[in-house]
């Protein structure tokens, strides 16, 4: 047992900020759980734990506990080109799919992705990342080397796929549809197993789980989809793909499943929409679609970045968080530039506001419609994945009974300094300062159940 006492801050919801008007104390347990948090008369509280021989650890004046970052999607089997090929369109012959995603994946075996996942798995830790929603490549033995490397590392928590597509895709990387399946299967059940040889305290989500993921609909028969839903429903296992991407992919999905009337009503007639499952992008929906989703349970991955670049739309997470749908935010890694979720919390602040250019024309209602402030951006990359993971109650805020997942933050260094003439710098000030302006640099420790990884 210890406990933290200092700014403890977390947004448990949209327009909703704890902990930045006194300190707090959170006590972790032995088993990594939040015994108890005292947000008034913690620091009585530290000294009487003191006193009783509780180590507490106390927070510098410009430290902030925050909760770990959840990425949503994030693909770590294209680590080693991130920052190239976007600018590119997704599906043409010499488009980002064809020429970046698929060679990078396809080069990783068992010998060479340890290496790709290792820098993966560091630079989520590094960036503050503690769960994450992760795709590996269309190869078995390689995406295995995904598990092994988080088991090792000790985090990020990770629902980890391997990719399933057995047409469209170039000839060295494809699978035959038995061979999907086949391989499928034997990446749930051996990830299930790896997961449950750590003997984790009892309460706690896995530190590895597996989740089925197909591609997306183009590189996918329904044969194979169908298939694929099966094992969901018998693993009682994860859901994961793309949905909506852009307008090129939905143009093609269309053209092969010509009889549903959007990318999630295929998903659902072949039973990958289910709860839980996780959809990424859903920028380009029909009419009925976002009810389709709510309706199945499945929530969806807001990736700001990669949308500026391939789907040239935004979410509008307002809006389908007040509809009831989950919503997470995604590096999309390597559609995405960034590996840290700050990068994606900021492009979700800006995302929301080139919704309020174009749609609310100066109508004061429709611009707070849409709005996203940066703790809202807080909120996204933290509970809100939580709960579109299906892991709410147990991750995401700091509240008694959830695991504790943290990061300390610290507004110290070149990218943080504050010149304001000798006015007090206001802890929200400060916290907005390393939400716009801070990096990994900024980071002092990284908590996963408890224990310290970084
Ligand atoms: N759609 C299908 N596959 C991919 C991928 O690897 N990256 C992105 N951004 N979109 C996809
Ligand atoms: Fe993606």
């Amino acid at each position: 047992t210890y406990a933290v006492l200092g700014h403890i801050v977390d947004a448990p919801q949209l327009d909703v900020v704890r902990g930045l008007d006194e300190p707090s104390l959170v006590v972790v347990s032995g088993s990594g759980e939040i015994e108890s948090v005292h947000r008034a008369g913690a620091a009585d509280a530290a000294a009487s734990l003191e006193a009783s021989g509780v180590t507490v650890i106390r927070l510098g004046q410009r430290d902030f506990l925050v909760p770990g970052f959840i990425d949503c999607h994030v693909h770590a089997s294209q680590w080693a080109y991130m920052g190239t090929g976007i600018d590119r369109p997704l599906m043409a012959d010499d488009g980002f799919l064809a020429k970046y995603a698929f060679p990078a994946e396809s080069a990783l075996n068992a010998q060479t992705a340890g290496e790709v996942y290792r820098a993966a798995i560091d630079d989520m830790l590094r960036n503050g990342t503690t769960t994450a929603l992760v795709w590996g490549s269309a190869r078995l033995d390689a995406s295995e080397e995904y598990v092994k490397a988080v088991v090792e590392r000790g985090g990020p928590r990770s629902l980890i796929g391997k990719v399933s597509m057995d047409r469209h895709c170039p000839e060295g990387y494809v699978e035959t549809t038995a061979q999907s399946l086949a391989d499928t299967e034997a990446f749930v059940l051996r990830t299930k197993a790896a997961n449950d040889a750590l003997g984790l305290p009892a309460g706690s989500p896995p530190l590895v789980a597996p989740a089925i993921t197909p591609r997306f609909l183009p590189t996918c028969t329904a044969e194979l989809l169908r298939g694929l839903g099966a094992l969901a429903e018998k693993h009682d296992c994860f859901v994961q793909s793309h949905l909506s991407e852009s307008c090129d992919e939905l143009a093609f999905s269309s053209s092969l499943f010509p009889g549903f009337r959007s990318d999630a009503a295929a998903f659902a007639a072949f039973g990958l929409l289910r709860r839980p499952s996780l959809m990424a992008h859903c920028v380009h929906l029909q009419p009925g679609e976002a009810e389709l989703l709510l309706q199945h349970g499945c929530a969806m991955a807001h990736c700001p970045t990669s949308n500026f670049f391939f789907a040239k739309e935004a979410l509008p997470v307002r809006q389908m968080l007040q509809l009831g749908v989950k919503v997470g935010l995604g590096t999309d890694v390597a559609g995405g530039y960034s590996p840290a979720m700050l990068v994606s919390l900021r492009h979700a602040v800006l995302a929301s506001k080139t919704l309020q250019f174009r749609r609310a024309k100066g109508c004061a209602t429709l611009r707070d419609r849409h709005n996203l402030s940066h703790t809202d951006g807080l909120h996204l990359a933290t509970q809100a994945g939580a709960d579109a993971l299906g892991f709410g109650g147990s991750l995401g805020s700091f509240d008694a009974g959830k695991r504790f997942d943290a990061v300390v933050w610290a507004a110290e260094g070149p990218n943080v300094r504050c010149y304001r003439g000798g006015v007090a710098e206001e802890p929200s000030d400060l916290l907005h300062k390393l939400l716009t302006n801070g990096d990994d640099r900024n980071i002092k420790a990284v908590y996963i159940g408890g224990r310290r990884v970084v």
